[in-house]
């Protein structure tokens, strides 16, 4: 991981955490989703998977561990959460009453068909084993292999010098034969770009953890780069030249 990923999966995730128990419960969810940010997206992901109560729900890549949480209040589910980074295992710990993994997606620590479904939230473009991350996800989820992504895809005119450091944003194309080497095929997708606007209460949520978070910790260099990483991501996705897409898979065969 780069010094900037660093910064934001590790640093300033246990920050977050942090900050979101000063705040208070409400401020759990909305602080520990920092990939997946629109609620709606979750919505969509929890409807296309069919999570009932009591499904096994494997977290790939958790960060603070709030898409799970917002999962298990939809449905409850039993979540299990895999992350990498320890600052961001603390901080989903301290929020979450689930167990959490220090490990990555692309050398999972559990058997075969372990779990009913499994996502991976916002992590394929964070890492260059991405053909080994889906291939471990459809190897610990049973059949009919219920799993969800949002990826950041990479559109025509986006150069090289234009990624964040660390980023490694797959094309259409390339998701496309990724999936198809994992033995996955895509049921349903979206785009992040069509779903309806965030709403306003979890909006001022985020803003009260952003704002906890600058006023304690703006002076310091994680913060900055953190947010240096996150403004450009923004600007990438504003300007079209990367696109939030959410998937529904099942095993191919
Ligand atoms: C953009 S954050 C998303 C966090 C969370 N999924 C969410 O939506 O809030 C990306 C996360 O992927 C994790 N990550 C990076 N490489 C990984 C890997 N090889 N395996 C699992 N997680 C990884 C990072 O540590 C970070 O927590």
């Amino acid at each position: 991981m780069t010094e900037a990923m660093d910064a934001e999966f590790d640093t300033v995730a246990e920050w977050t955490a942090q900050a979101a128990r000063h705040l208070g419960r409400d401020y759990y969810i909305p602080a520990g989703c920092r990939g997946s940010g629109n609620p709606a997206a979750l919505d969509w992901l929890v409807e296309r998977l069919g999570l009932r109560p009591g499904d096994s729900l494997l977290d790939c890549g958790a960060g603070v561990g709030g898409p799970a949480a917002y999962a298990e209040a939809r449905s409850p589910v039993s979540p299990v959460l895999v992350e990498p980074q320890a600052g961001a295992c603390r901080a989903a710990r301290s929020l979450f009453p689930y167990p959490v993994f220090q490990a990555v997606a692309d050398a999972l620590p559990f058997s075969d068909n372990a779990f009913d479904a499994a996502w991976c939230l916002g992590v394929l473009c964070t890492t260059t084993a991405q053909r080994e991350v889906l291939s471990e996800l459809r190897r610990v989820v049973r059949a009919p292999g219920r799993i969800g992504l949002l990826v950041f895809v990479a559109q025509a005119g986006l150069t090289e010098d234009q990624q964040p450091e660390g980023n490694n944003f797959p094309t259409e194309q390339s998701l496309q034969r990724l999936l198809d080497e994992a033995g996955l095929r895509v049921e349903d997708r979206l785009r992040t770009a069509d779903l309806p606007p965030i709403p306003k209460d979890w909006q001022d949520r985020v803003a009260a953890i952003d704002a906890a978070l600058e006023s304690r910790h703006g002076d310091d260099d994680a913060w900055k780069l953190s947010e240096e990483n996150s403004g450009q991501m923004g600007r990438l996705l504003g300007d079209g030249l990367v696109s939030g897409e959410v998937l529904s898979l099942r095993r191919a065969d």
